[in-house]
């Protein structure tokens, strides 16, 4: 898997992608990621990557002419047929793990980080195959939102994880939250752990597990619930 970022911020990037998991992930070869700075492209004798809006009103747009040519350099020295080109902004889908999912098996993603006002619709219009959000707020830039992107989305792509963390059970698999986690000491702060964790007995434990993880969706996530795999034996959780 390739990503390919397009910014003009490009050291925002280098700090987290050379730490922990996706650093090793580079480093194995499962992930290969290329950094663009968009004021490279421009054309403009100053360099200049926005302008006054048509129509005037508050804020600065990203002009077309640099992204646009970003966009040509990153297609044509990797040769990418059909472009996934994702443009991250507060308009757009709200971001998920079923998205992570599918965009997991693309070969190349092309992350477009806007800043100030966005930019201009005309470079939606050419270039832009899916506009994202990662929730219902608005940052100062595209550079957070695609780093979550590249991180979630990594992290699905075989061989990224180690095998224990693979199999790691985790929120939002068959859409329910995860169950609490407890590690030693047994007792701390005058706070036990639950017996049924000490017990040995994993059938019990599974059982524990499930309920909590339940309990957990539907005080906190109740919308999550008609989308999870309830069976009749979870049903007991449910009515409570
Ligand atoms: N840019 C600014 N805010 C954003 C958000 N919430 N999601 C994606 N891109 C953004």
């Amino acid at each position: 898997m390739r990503f390919h970022i397009m910014t003009l911020f490009p050291q925002v990037f280098k700090g987290y992608l050379s730490e922990s998991i996706i650093k090793r992930a580079v480093e194995k070869k499962k992930v290969e990621i290329y950094l663009y700075n968009i004021r490279d492209f421009s054309k403009n004798k100053h360099k200049k990557v926005d302008d006054y809006p048509f129509g005037g009103g508050a804020g600065m747009v990203m002009t077309p002419q640099p992204i646009y040519d970003t966009y040509r350099h990153i297609v044509e020295k990797f040769d990418i047929k059909n472009p996934k080109v994702i443009y991250l902004t507060p308009k757009g889908k709200v971001y998920n793990q079923e998205l992570a999912q599918n965009f997991s098996t693309d070969k190349d993603i092309i992350l477009l980080c806007g800043h100030y006002e966005g930019v201009d619709q005309r470079i939606i219009d050419l270039i832009v195959t899916d506009e994202i959000s990662i929730g219902d707020y608005v940052l100062t830039g595209g550079e957070l939102p695609a780093l979550i992107l590249v991180d979630s989305i990594s992290r699905l792509i075989p061989g990224v994880l180690g095998q224990e963390e693979s199999f790691m059970e985790e929120s939002f698999k068959d859409n329910l939250l995860e169950y609490p986690h407890y590690t030693r000491p047994r007792e701390f702060m005058k706070q036990k752990v639950p017996d049924v964790l000490l017990s040995g007995n994993h059938k019990k434990i599974d059982e524990w597990r499930r309920q909590q993880s339940i309990e957990i969706t539907l005080k906190r996530r109740p919308d999550l619930i008609k989308n999870a795999n309830i069976t009749d034996k979870d049903k007991k959780y449910i009515e409570k």
